[in-house]
């Protein structure tokens, strides 16, 4: 029973990073949690009021790339687990501008790493994600197989997850690396496809599907990948990566549909746009070394997606609010007034 610990998360303003404090803090009575966050366009205090005012909770504005920041807070708070979710983490801004991504996915990687290695600590964990493999036709990948990655947002994050492992086969720190598939749920900032989708179709927009709308995603439902997470912390192997699945392989055009379906719109609203330069056809993944470990998600995709879509018709006051600032000029500037 882990009681007692201090968790350093990094991150955790953004969407993975902040349904996994809101996890945790439920699950466990006695932690310490510790959030780091720089608060880019992506991170969100919103995300976590639910626990903001708890005594067990700690928010502090700071970039993983600043190591002396970072060791005063190992000094502060003496972390036992450093959870590394901050990125940044999407494909089409990485595209647009991969000048940060460089730096926090694989320069912020190696600041954490180095005070982990001064300071000692019980687990390092690299969130880093299926896309480090790159795109496959047929099969699926195993952890042990080659990195193919696409994007400057995926080179970054290969980066970020060989120089974890480079930390544990170099100077024994205890690291442990989580490679997920695709995660949707609430909190997920409205520039991804599911959520981009769902607040488009609720205001009658287009939904701009990518190329001929059929490349494949595997989704993993946001509460299944922190469970996940908690999981290889707990019961990885130091040195280790772990494939962690949704099972659910959909098209871009199928997961569009069933927007549109649960949503009560039509199908008109789908509007074919340029393809994304070097997109990746299919990502898959074999789970079967964390399902041997014991642990599976739990959610089938029906039910995730309906708890998505019920989750952002009812929480307008947050995805508004991001969608009339910046991400909107964003968007104007790559695809047009009409977005
Ligand atoms: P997100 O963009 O929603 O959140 C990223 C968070 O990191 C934000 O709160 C942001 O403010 C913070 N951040 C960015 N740069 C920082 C820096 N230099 N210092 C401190 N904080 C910084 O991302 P997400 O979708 O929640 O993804 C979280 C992690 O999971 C990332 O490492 C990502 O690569 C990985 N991942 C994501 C998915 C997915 O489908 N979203 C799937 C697999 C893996
Ligand atoms: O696979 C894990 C990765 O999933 C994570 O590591 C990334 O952080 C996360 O952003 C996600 O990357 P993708 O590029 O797969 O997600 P995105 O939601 O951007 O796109 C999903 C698919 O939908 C992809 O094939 C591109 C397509 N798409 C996306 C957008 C935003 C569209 O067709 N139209 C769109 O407007």
């Amino acid at each position: 029973m882990d009681k007692g610990k201090t968790y350093l998360v990094t991150g955790g303003a953004g969407f993975i990073g902040s349904n996994y404090i809101k996890y945790i803090i439920d699950k466990y009575d006695n932690i310490k949690v510790v959030n780091l966050d720089k608060l880019t366009y992506a991170g969100n205090q919103e995300n976590l009021q639910s626990v903001a005012d708890k005594d067990n909770y700690t928010f502090i504005k700071g970039d993983i790339c600043d190591q002396k920041l970072i060791g005063e807070l190992f000094e502060k708070y003496s972390p036992d687990y450093v959870i590394n979710f901050a990125a940044e983490s999407h494909v089409d801004r990485s595209i647009g501008n991969p000048d940060d991504f460089i730096k926090t996915d694989i320069y912020g990687v190696y600041s954490l790493l180095e005070n982990c290695r001064n300071f000692g600590i019980e687990k390092f964990v690299q969130i880093s994600t299926d896309e480090v493999y790159g795109s496959i036709d047929k099969g699926s990948f195993s952890e042990d197989d080659t990195f193919n990655p696409s994007s400057p947002y995926a080179a970054s994050k290969t980066g970020g997850d060989r120089l974890a492992y480079s930390y544990f086969v170099t100077y024994d720190l205890p690291v442990v690396i989580t490679r997920a598939s695709n995660n949707y749920g609430p909190n997920q900032y409205p520039e991804k496809l599911i959520p981009l989708f769902i607040t488009n179709a609720i205001d009658n927009k287009k939904l701009p599907l990518y190329g001929d709308g059929k490349n494949v995603r595997d989704w993993l439902f946001v509460e299944d990948h922190c469970k996940g997470v908690e999981f290889v912390l707990q019961n990885g192997k130091n040195g280790e990566a772990y494939n962690i699945a949704g099972n659910c392989e959909l098209q871009n055009i199928e997961i569009t549909k069933k927007i549109l379906e649960l949503t009560g719109k039509s199908e008109e609203l789908i509007e074919y746009v340029k393809d994304r330069a070097g997109h990746d056809r299919r990502y898959s993944l074999d789970d079967s070394k964390i399902a041997d470990l014991g642990w599976q998600p739990e959610y089938d995709f029906e039910e995730g997606m309906r708890e998505t879509v019920e989750w952002y018709k009812n929480h307008e006051y947050w995805w508004r609010k991001i969608k009339s600032g910046e991400y909107l000029e964003y968007y104007k500037e790559h695809y047009g007034e009409d977005m």
